[in-house]
């Protein structure tokens, strides 16, 4: 039996349905929806009860899965799953002056996953746990092609960025928060690193255009001149007709294309409602410059 698809956005976003994740995957099953994955660039798979082993083996069918960071929000822990969650160890709902809140809020800047490591995540799946009563405020997640912004520039800038490269460094990225998230450890664990600004789609050759929040001047360029630069592509990049919002309902699996799509979180009344999504994060499959 073969999937259903349902385009969400008329250039990217598919919703799947007719598929049960919780069950290992028939190789034509999975084939049509890794060819959804590199054409679509979101999937969504609504109505998914995934344990976390479940949800690791789905995952690593797209390839080798990322460990999470230890990191100030998810207690130092390394392992397949990341819990992103508003609730302490004691499942108490953290206050607002919380080091461990105030991390989230940095996820609310346009972002791709892990861009800040030399070889940055291929795509990420988030499966949504619990979620606060209220649907159209429970943390909605937007997202924005890339290949979209990058079909829209004109001709003589896609050339001009072709072999360009931005610098990408997690510190740089999380300096706008206002306090020291990072510590030494994680300074010296994830330097500046150079990312590709136009990446292709090994597969299908789709080109992107490869910026985010953590992209802070461009290789071999004035560092202001560079950072201007950046800044304008991303507000390109994310003007509302390449984006489409996702609103959670609880057993929604979502999975995106780091290499063709930013995403951000949408602000929720984080102090007063539980929310509890578990990611998993296929790693890249090399560095995007040589
Ligand atoms: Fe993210």
């Amino acid at each position: 039996m073969s999937i259903t698809l349902r385009k969400l956005t008329p250039v990217f976003g598919a919703e799947i349905t007719n598929v049960d994740l919780t069950r290992p995957l028939d190789d034509a099953t999975f084939a049509e929806i890794e060819n959804a994955f590199e054409t679509y660039s979101l999937l969504v798979f609504p109505n998914q009860n995934l344990s976390d082993e479940s949800q690791i083996a789905f995952s690593s069918r797209f390839g080798p899965l990322e460990t999470t960071q230890g990191h100030i929000a998810n207690h130092f822990q390394v392992k397949q799953i990341s819990e992103i969650s508003n609730l302490d160890p004691n499942g108490k709902l953290m206050a607002a002056d919380d080091p461990r809140l105030i991390f989230r809020i940095g996820q609310r800047n346009w972002h791709s996953d892990s861009s800040f490591k030399k070889v940055p995540a291929k795509a990420s799946l988030l499966h949504a746990r619990v979620l606060p009563p209220n649907s159209d405020e429970c943390g909605q997640t937007q997202f924005t092609s890339l290949r979209a912004a990058y079909d829209a520039l004109p001709e003589d800038r896609k050339r001009a960025l072709e072999d360009k490269a931005a610098i990408h460094h997690y510190a740089y990225s999380r300096r706008n928060t206002g306090i020291k998230l990072t510590n030494e450890e994680e300074d010296k664990r994830f330097p500046p690193v150079p990312q590709a600004i136009i990446r292709a789609n090994p597969k299908n050759g789709r080109k992107a255009l490869y910026v985010g929040s953590h992209a802070s001047h461009i290789r071999e360029m004035p560092e202001a001149e560079g950072r201007a630069l950046l800044l304008e592509l991303l507000e390109h990049a994310t003007q509302e007709t390449f984006t489409h919002m996702h609103t959670w309902h609880v057993g929604d699996l979502v999975m995106y294309d780091n290499r063709a799509l930013l995403h951000r979180a949408r602000p929720y009344a984080i102090t007063e409602h539980a929310r509890v999504l578990h990611r998993t994060t296929v790693a890249g499959e090399g560095p995007t410059v040589q």
